[in-house]
């Protein structure tokens, strides 16, 4: 790291938050500093899926990106989305998809980040969210390591979400029972 630093300022969960920080410090890193302790550090070589955040609303693998990458953006963690988060976490303990618990922070970020694209797409449409097929899920959740669940559970917790948001994402969970 260089002894350079740089006067960055970011919106962190809704709030502006300034800093002088070395270029090359990972959002990983400051996010951490700042108290947003949801966000995890594993491998720190974009493999696990743990550090996990919204960049813009992009989920993104913080210990990726550089402060002077996230300077002027929008950042959000868990601490951010709390109520969404506890909606996930429910219907996680309800299909027993969460085990050791180690993936599940980067899970949920992108869970929320997958249903909230599917809600904006639909709406840019004109028309009501649909429930994800297996392999839009398994491409949101390509990125985040679980070595415990096999994902199986972890699809029965996002269609119960998807059906607890949207009526159409409810009626194809009915559907799908009564085959
Ligand atoms: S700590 Fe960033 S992907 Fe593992
Ligand atoms: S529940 Fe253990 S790693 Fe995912």
């Amino acid at each position: 790291m260089s002894g350079k630093t740089m006067d960055i300022s970011i919106n962190l969960n809704g709030k502006r938050v300034a800093a002088s920080v070395s270029p090359d410090l990972s959002l990983l890193a400051f996010v951490r500093a700042q108290g947003c302790k949801s966000v995890k550090c594993a491998c720190e070589t974009t493999n696990c899926g743990l550090c996990t955040v919204w960049l813009d609303g992009q989920a993104v693998l913080s210990c990726a990106v550089p402060m002077a990458r996230a300077n002027g953006h929008a950042v959000m963690t868990l601490e951010g989305l709390q109520a969404e988060s506890a909606d996930f976490a429910r219907c996680m303990a309800e299909e027993g998809a969460e085990q050791c618990g180690f993936c599940s922070p980067g899970l949920i970020m992108n869970v929320l980040s997958m249903e909230r694209e599917i809600r904006e797409r639909a709406a840019a449409a004109g028309e009501e969210p649909q429930m994800p097929s297996d392999e839009e899920m398994d491409s949101y959740l390509a990125g985040n390591l679980c070595r415990c669940t096999g994902y199986t559970s972890q699809r029965r917790a996002i269609r119960r979400y998807m059906a607890s948001r949207f009526a159409a994402c409810a009626q194809a969970v009915v559907a799908g029972q009564e085959e």
